[in-house]
């Protein structure tokens, strides 16, 4: 299989109303043929109401055009040129992010509620919306970016920027990506301790060379130890999300966490809360909801600490597959329910920082 001939098949690929194939329109970039995989992206450069379609068209093109040949094919559908403008605040020793417009701390009382799950999606669902972004694994004890993005064997490599060491991100889905775990061989726990790991943590964001971003969002460690207060307080975050499960018993972690935020010499905005995992939906039947953990256990937290509710991601076999297969579910079809829901979760994003 080669690029030219997927690119001759593209060329065949119309569309329906600017009457020109996605060749010549430039929609098309990034065309890589990985081992039994054709991957590429489909650019539009504003929200157009046929992309689906014509997505479907280009896989058809491709199908056609190695016949017999067995292969998978993923299009990463996004919209170009959507740029934040808002410049951060910064003080000495932050040039690695003096062109990111938003920083923003995806957070947890507690471990294991999905913030990684919602990190990575996340990510997926602005960049799909034209946004250029980066993340960062600040989870110096069980860093699960890597795995979760399929990018578990890269090593970044680190360049001289003016004397100064400088990590370049590894970059995979059109997003920028970092994480401790690329520096430790895995399955290794690292234990470390508190300035250390707030140390590495810092460098995991102000020693990498990240370039121009609308959003690079901070996959934080569970629990709001001095590692977070400390990161919390050096780092010109726009604002936190904070997620959690339905349950009452996640109320007081949920609360952990808000207090955080709002401790008096830290006063970083919270964003709001995302519910995860808010009811149960079989992949055979996305209708139906089942409140596992509960109704409205999102809603009432969110009520109780006078944060928005951003989002409520359903609990779905695909999410937990699609994590531990290193291809976020956010990639795939745009009318999925999990697609849906993170898409909906980026949307409320950014109409809460505007
Ligand atoms: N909405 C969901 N539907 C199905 N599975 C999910 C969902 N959210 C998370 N998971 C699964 O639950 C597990 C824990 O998720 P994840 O690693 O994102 O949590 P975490 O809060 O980052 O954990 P940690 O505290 O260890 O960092 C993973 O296997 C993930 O795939
Ligand atoms: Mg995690």
């Amino acid at each position: 299989m080669d690029k030219n001939r997927v690119e001759a098949a593209l060329k065949g690929v119309m569309h329906p109303v600017r009457e020109q194939d996605v060749i010549s329109l430039g929609l098309i970039e990034d065309i890589k043929i990985e081992e039994g995989k054709v991957r590429l992206k489909l650019v539009f450069p504003s929200p157009d109401p046929l992309a689906s379609s014509i997505k479907k068209s280009c896989e058809e093109a491709i199908r056609s055009a190695f016949p017999g040949e067995d292969f998978k094919i993923a299009i990463m559908e996004l919209v170009r040129e959507r740029k934040i403008e808002k410049r951060l605040n910064l003080e000495l020793g932050q040039e690695a992010i003096q062109h990111v417009g938003h920083i923003i701390a995806i957070s947890s009382g507690k471990g294991g509620v999905g913030k990684s799950t919602v990190a990575v999606n996340l990510a997926v669902a602005l960049a799909k919306e034209g946004y250029r972004v980066g993340l960062t694994d600040a989870d110096v004890y069980g860093p699960s970016v890597p795995k979760m993005t399929g990018t578990e064997d890269e090593k970044p490599m680190v360049e001289d920027s003016s004397g100064k060491d400088m990590i370049i991100p590894i970059e995979k889905y059109g997003i920028k990506w970092m994480s401790i775990g690329y520096f430790s061989p895995p399955s290794q726990p690292l234990i470390w301790r508190g300035p250390m790991a707030s140390n590495a943590l810092k460098q995991m964001i102000l020693q990498v060379q990240w370039g121009e971003l609308d959003f690079l969002l901070i996959d934080l460690p569970p629990g709001t130890g001095d590692i977070h207060i400390s990161l919390v307080h050096d780092i010109p975050l726009s604002g936190a999300i904070i997620v959690s499960t339905p349950q009452a018993v996640a109320l007081a972690d949920v609360e952990k966490g808000v207090n955080m935020f709002r401790q008096k010499d830290i006063n970083k905005p919270i964003l709001g809360l995302v519910e995860n995992m808010a009811w149960f939906t079989p992949e055979e039947l996305p209708d139906n909801k089942y409140y596992i953990f509960g109704k409205d256990g999102g809603k009432d937290m969110a009520a109780k600490f006078d944060i928005p509710l951003l989002g409520q991601i359903p609990l779905v076999q695909s999410i937990r597959e699609s994590g531990d297969n290193g291809e976020p579910v956010t990639l795939s079809d745009s009318n999925r329910p999990d697609t849906i829901a993170f898409t909906k979760l980026a949307r409320n994003i950014i109409k809460q920082l505007e």
